[in-house]
């Protein structure tokens, strides 16, 4: 029977990726995206995660349209960079709302009927600068670094009842969000010398997902192309 997958953000990006390889791999996928139209072919959910009554809402649909959740993907995030002694407290607050305590919001409503189905997978996409760190970005690396330990004691927790909780540290990766930056400047420092296509990064979600990764949890996933290497 084909799987309840749903991927945060999935509506473009790295997360609509993911979402397109696992559909591809025969899961039911259901994607939440925020304003505009579901992409083609998935199931879509209006959600923000910024708001634990949207998170409830979209589970509450996905639920009713293809079962208990399997495969959390919690991807949905966003960058407002700027240095330190010009950032706003909102700035720090903002970020750290949308990609840490979002993922607080949706694997707190995914997780009890994951108990109860004995089975689940819960994939987290941080970032390499979690552990690299990048001027301006303070707000970021701080949101990111805390979905390392947030998914290491969620893996403690829930290892027992069959739930595994993994991380993917993508580098720089080819989407709207990285569309401003200097490519050459960054691309000198990977030593694959390229930045990742999202299928790269969606590749790996796939494995963690599957029955191959069944012994892998608490882990955190470079798909770096070696950026963070030592890190
Ligand atoms: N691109 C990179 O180089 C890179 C590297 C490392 C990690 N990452 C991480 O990978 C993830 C995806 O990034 P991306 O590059 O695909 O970014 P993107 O193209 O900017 O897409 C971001 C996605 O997150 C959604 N989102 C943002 N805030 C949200 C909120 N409050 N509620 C619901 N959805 C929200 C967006 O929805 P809307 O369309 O509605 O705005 C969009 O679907 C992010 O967590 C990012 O930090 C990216």
């Amino acid at each position: 029977m084909a799987r309840s997958v749903l991927v945060t953000g999935g509506n473009r990006g790295i997360g609509l990726a993911i979402a397109r390889e696992l559909a591809a791999n025969g899961d039911a996928v259901a994607v939440t995206y925020r304003s505009g139209e579901p992409p083609e072919g998935l199931f879509g959910v209006r959600c923000d995660v910024t708001s634990m009554a949207d998170v409830e809402a979209a589970f509450d649909k996905v639920e009713a349209e293809q079962g208990p959740v399997e495969v959390l993907v919690s991807n949905a995030g966003i960058t407002k960079d700027t240095l330190l002694a010009m950032m706003k407290e909102e700035t720090f607050t903002d970020v750290v709302d949308a990609n840490l305590t979002g993922a607080y919001r949706v694997a707190k409503r995914a997780i009890r009927p994951m108990m109860k189905l004995k089975r689940g997978r819960v994939i987290l996409v941080s970032s390499v600068i979690a552990m690299l760190g990048q001027a301006g970005q303070t707000n970021y690396a701080a949101s990111k670094a805390g979905l390392i330990g947030f998914a290491r004691s969620m893996a403690r927790e829930y290892g027992s009842r069959g739930i595994t909780v993994n991380v993917v540290s993508p580098g720089f990766v080819a989407t709207d969000m990285t569309a401003d930056l200097d490519t050459e400047a960054i691309t000198k420092n990977i030593p694959l010398g390229r930045q990742a296509s999202p299928s790269e990064v969606a590749r790996v979600v796939r494995f963690l997902a599957s029955d191959d990764a069944s012994y892998i949890t608490g882990a955190v996933i470079p798909v770096d192309g070696g950026l963070g290497m030592g890190h």
